[in-house]
């Protein structure tokens, strides 16, 4: 028996839940063999500990019921312990109705946190879960504004807060009820008060999930957020210039701390897409940029290409060497910024617009990482 016979054997465990066996979803690491001994490292990334141990179980029996070996040694990676696949603690409590609340978050200002939040509750909409949008940036609330809504949220009889309608999913921002007018100097010591009653006030229903717009960087909404509630995962948005520098390691380091997933990391701003059209430029026409890309124009002269200004590919090494995945990169588009600021953001304005599709792979991505 070598070592391809064992992962034939191997194939037959699906994992829990799916029709796909384990060896196809790459979760067989490595097998080792010596004589009548045999080791398998599994590397399985589930918050769910019982799967995990039957994955184990079940490559274990099988391997015995071969008959081949004496010794079967089953593992797991270390990654697995790491804590960014480790169960949330027993303080924070999850929401009643939600399954699943993942925030988006960014070690600084301006990324385009906001506009990956509402593009990604969006995508999942439309992939037909029940989804909740809820900005928590006090400092400068802009869900208002990207989705477009000017009207206030209602008030029940008991002073709940009900949730805007808006594009199929439920939406709340601070910038709601607290207004543009109060000043940020009043605003900081409620910030913790207010993020924890928001979410006792809300009236959010049942939901799938819940997207939280967090403000940069680390403070006091991130730190009141993490102990009170449980998180599925954060999400990390970043631009090609700073995935390189601390700013990502910062903030995964800080989720880790406090027991919080980081499902991934979305590269914003990466690249620029130009798109346009020469007159009277019908057939093959190529022109060069800077030397270094090359272009093609199509029969009617139109042509459509990504110019890479950062150094390309920074995102997919740095990411790795972090051990959070890429989720995905979003170009600097003239298209997704002038949806984004007519309040109807690019997936619901354009869902075939190729950064749409980028975003519902995002979604799909965060759906699997998740689920399993
Ligand atoms: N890929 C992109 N291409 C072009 N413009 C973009 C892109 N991403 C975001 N923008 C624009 O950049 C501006 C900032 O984006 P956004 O408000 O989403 O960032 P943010 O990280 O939420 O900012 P803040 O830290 O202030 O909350 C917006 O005007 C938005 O339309
Ligand atoms: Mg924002």
């Amino acid at each position: 028996m070598n070592k391809q016979d064992v992962l034939e054997i191997l194939k037959k465990i699906n994992y829990p839940g799916f029709s796909r066996d384990i060896v196809s979803f790459g979760m067989v690491q490595n097998v080792v063999m010596e004589g009548d001994s045999v080791s398998v490292i599994l590397k399985i990334t589930t918050q769910k500990d019982e799967k995990k141990q039957k994955v184990m179980d079940e490559v274990k029996n099988v391997l015995s019921s071969a008959g081949k070996f004496k010794n079967i040694n089953v593992e797991t990676t270390e990654q697995v312990q790491s804590p960014q696949v480790q169960q949330a603690p027993a303080g924070p409590t999850p929401l009643a109705g939600i399954k699943h609340i993942i925030a988006v978050a960014s070690g600084k200002g301006g990324v385009g946190k906001s506009t990956v939040a509402a593009n990604l509750a969006l995508a999942l909409t439309q992939k037909g879960h029940k989804v909740g949008l809820l900005d928590l940036d006090i400092y400068g609330p802009s869900l208002p504004i990207i989705l477009g809504i000017n009207e206030n949220p209602k008030l029940t009889q008991d002073k709940k807060l009900v949730p805007l309608d808006r594009f199929g999913m439920k939406v709340m921002s601070f910038g709601f009820i607290s207004g543009n007018q109060t000043p940020t100097i009043w605003r900081g010591p409620l910030v913790s008060r207010m993020t924890e009653q928001f979410f006792q006030d809300v009236i959010w229903g049942k939901l799938d999930y819940l997207i939280l717009d967090l403000p940069p960087g680390t403070g006091d909404v991130q730190l009141t957020l993490t102990q009170k509630l449980r998180l599925s995962g954060v999400v990390i948005v970043t631009t090609p210039q700073d995935i390189a520098l601390s700013d990502v390691r910062k903030g995964a380091d800080m989720f880790r701390k406090v027991q919080t997933p980081v499902l991934g990391v979305v590269e914003n701003m990466s690249g620029l897409v130009i798109e346009g059209h020469i007159q009277g430029a019908g057939g093959d026409v190529k022109i060069d940029i800077a030397g270094e890309q090359s272009v093609r124009v199509d029969e009617a002269g139109h042509f459509q290409f990504q110019l890479d200004i950062f150094k390309k590919g920074g995102g997919v090494i740095e990411s790795d060497r972090l051990g959070v995945p890429l989720l995905g990169e979003i170009p600097i588009s003239k298209e997704l910024m002038a949806a984004t600021d007519s309040g109807e953001p690019i997936v619901h304005k354009t869902p075939d617009a190729p950064i749409s599709a980028t975003f519902m792979t995002i979604a799909d991505r965060i759906i699997t990482t998740v689920q399993s």
